[in-house]
């Protein structure tokens, strides 16, 4: 009798802990899933992954080419030895809100003041994802982030944070899923949409007076996406957005080419499109921005302009002159010989857009020449769900004053003929753009810096030497 009680308890103990695991797995499941879309949604493996690309998901080593210098993303796999395996999560929660990692302060390469605004249960989920679910690879990344003095001081951090880290993390209610606010959320948190679209101001903080009004990344322009109309996307629908932010294409609008095919091919596309639809709502009241020297969309603009355009009077020469001896910087000689074969003689693009009208383009028609410079130099790469965009790079086909002249011809013919591109402005798109005032600074400043230390320890030297000396007369 005894013994079946027991063995009677036995069983029953078993069941609910068996069952208790169970419920357990699903919950940590359930979890680690959730990690894994806000994984998705920041964007972690476009910087987090090896130089190569594929293999080996978080495992570090891609160099990100900051105005700083080359700063190398880490491991954060949870090996023990070489990636996060044994941080705690509050280490992890302070890395990710805070930028202060174990080993010291993190560069903002890595966009932790956006994810500052995450919400305790996203960032919860995505810790136990990439404790649980990403594959610990135990070896450190080959390159090693290596800037120049001072920038190498990690803890010079401290200060920038204290005044330009400082959102405030969402409430887990409005962030959820189908919270009120989960545009905004996704926007100005994981999606991280301002570290590109909003302009930095000297100290190369987010300027929130011109948030999302267009900011610069590389020699790449990420465009003001604010609700303006003229110069935002405030003349765009909500179809068209959600399908540009899923496959990198708003037909006779514009495409996506550099940092933000990467953002789309890594992260958009991959997101459920009641997010998406939750972004392209929440642009929608963001305030406009309008840019006074713009009177039209970028797309109406230079279609209005292209209006008359009729056939250029010769027809493609397949091997001209050009791309033979190479030395040709006759615009309209490039352009045929270089980009008529898919963008055609006027411009205009192939009937299915695969192959985009010029004419009708944020890249051509709009404020700045730099996608339309950087589309000649790096071509455009870009995986959607569907189907694969290619159009070829050209910087080794072509000079600088080749691209330059083939962006003139563009913008005078197809775009805002009010722009130009000289063989200096290629030059410093292909170098990462205009140098912000802060790095061009800081040799003055730290010659200032020098001179006033200076300064300081003569005067440091004179009080003592007249401290000393009056002492000296006291005591004689
Ligand atoms: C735009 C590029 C970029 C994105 C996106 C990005 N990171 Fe980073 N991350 C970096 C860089 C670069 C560093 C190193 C910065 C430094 O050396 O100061 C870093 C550092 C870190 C560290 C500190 C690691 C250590 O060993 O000190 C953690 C943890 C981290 N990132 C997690 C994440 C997670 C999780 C995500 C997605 C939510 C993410 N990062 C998204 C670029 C990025
Ligand atoms: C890593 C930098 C980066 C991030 C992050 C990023 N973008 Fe972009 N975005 C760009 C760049 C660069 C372009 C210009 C691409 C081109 O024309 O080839 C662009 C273009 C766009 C355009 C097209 C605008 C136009 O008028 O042509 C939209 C819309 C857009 N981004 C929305 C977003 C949203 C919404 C987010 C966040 C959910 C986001 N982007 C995040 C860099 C970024
Ligand atoms: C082999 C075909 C091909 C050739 C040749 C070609 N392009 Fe393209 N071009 C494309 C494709 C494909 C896209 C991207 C379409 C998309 O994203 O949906 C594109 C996009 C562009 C864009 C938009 C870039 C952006 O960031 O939004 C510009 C500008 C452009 N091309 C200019 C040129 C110029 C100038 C030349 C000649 C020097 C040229 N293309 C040659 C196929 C081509």
């Amino acid at each position: 009798m005894r013994k079946t009680v027991f063995a009677f308890s036995a069983l029953a103990f078993s069941t609910v802990a068996a069952s208790s695991v169970l419920a357990q797995d699903a919950a940590t499941s359930a979890l680690i899933e959730r990690g894994r879309s806000v994984a998705i949604a920041s964007d972690c493996m476009a910087c987090h992954r090896t130089p190569e690309g594929e293999g080996k998901p978080f495992a570090g080593g891609y160099t990100i080419s900051s105005p700083l210098g080359p700063i190398v993303a880490p491991n954060i796999t949870p090996s023990k030895e070489f990636g996060i395996g044994n941080w705690s999560e509050a280490q992890f929660e302070a890395a990710m809100r805070d930028g202060v990692a174990p080993r010291g302060h993190l560069y903002p390469a890595m966009p932790y003041t956006a994810y500052r605004a995450m919400s305790d249960d996203d960032l919860h989920a995505l810790f136990v994802y990439l404790q649980k679910d990403v594959k610990p690879v135990d070896e450190a990344p080959k390159a090693q982030t290596d800037l120049p003095f001072p920038f190498n001081i990690r803890l010079s951090m401290a200060g920038w944070n204290l005044f330009f880290n400082r959102a405030t993390p969402f409430d887990n209610a409005l962030a959820a899923p189908a919270g009120t606010e989960r545009g905004k959320y996704l926007v100005d948190g994981p999606a991280h949409c301002g570290a590109c679209h909003t302009p930095r101001n000297t100290l190369m903080a987010e300027d929130a007076s011109q948030y999302l009004g267009g900011g610069d990344v590389g020699g790449w322009h990420a465009p003001n996406i604010t609700s303006d109309p003229v110069s935002g996307i405030g003349g765009w629908s909500d179809a068209e957005l959600v399908t540009y932010l899923k496959n990198g294409n708003a037909v006779g609008k514009s495409q996506a080419a550099g940092p933000m095919a990467e953002a789309v091919e890594h992260s958009f596309r991959h997101m459920p499109d009641n997010d998406l639809q939750a972004i392209a709502n929440y642009l929608k009241t963001v305030p406009a921005i309008r840019s006074e020297a713009q009177t039209a969309p970028a797309y109406e603009h230079s279609k209005a302009k292209s209006a008359g355009i009729g056939k250029l009077d010769y027809g493609i020469d397949r091997s001209p002159a050009a791309m033979v001896n190479g030395t040709s910087v006759d615009g309209e000689e490039l352009y045929v010989s270089a980009c008529a074969t898919c963008h055609q003689l006027n411009g205009a693009g192939t009937q299915d857009q695969f192959y985009p009208s010029l004419t009708s383009n944020r890249a051509t028609g709009g404020m700045t020449p730099n996608n339309l410079v950087m589309a000649v130099v790096e071509g455009v790469h870009r995986k959607t769900n569907d189907f694969t965009v290619q159009m070829p790079a050209f910087k080794d086909e072509l000079s600088n004053a080749q691209i330059a002249a083939v962006s003139n011809y563009v913008l005078q013919r197809f775009g805002n003929a009010s722009l130009s591109v000289s063989e200096a402005d290629v030059v410093e798109l292909k170098n990462g753009g205009e140098v912000p005032l802060l790095v061009k600074a800081t040799p003055w400043l730290m010659l200032g810096g020098t001179v006033l230390a200076a300064f300081v320890l003569v005067l440091a030297a004179v009080f003592f030497w007249r401290r000393g000396k009056r002492n000296t007369l006291q005591h004689a």
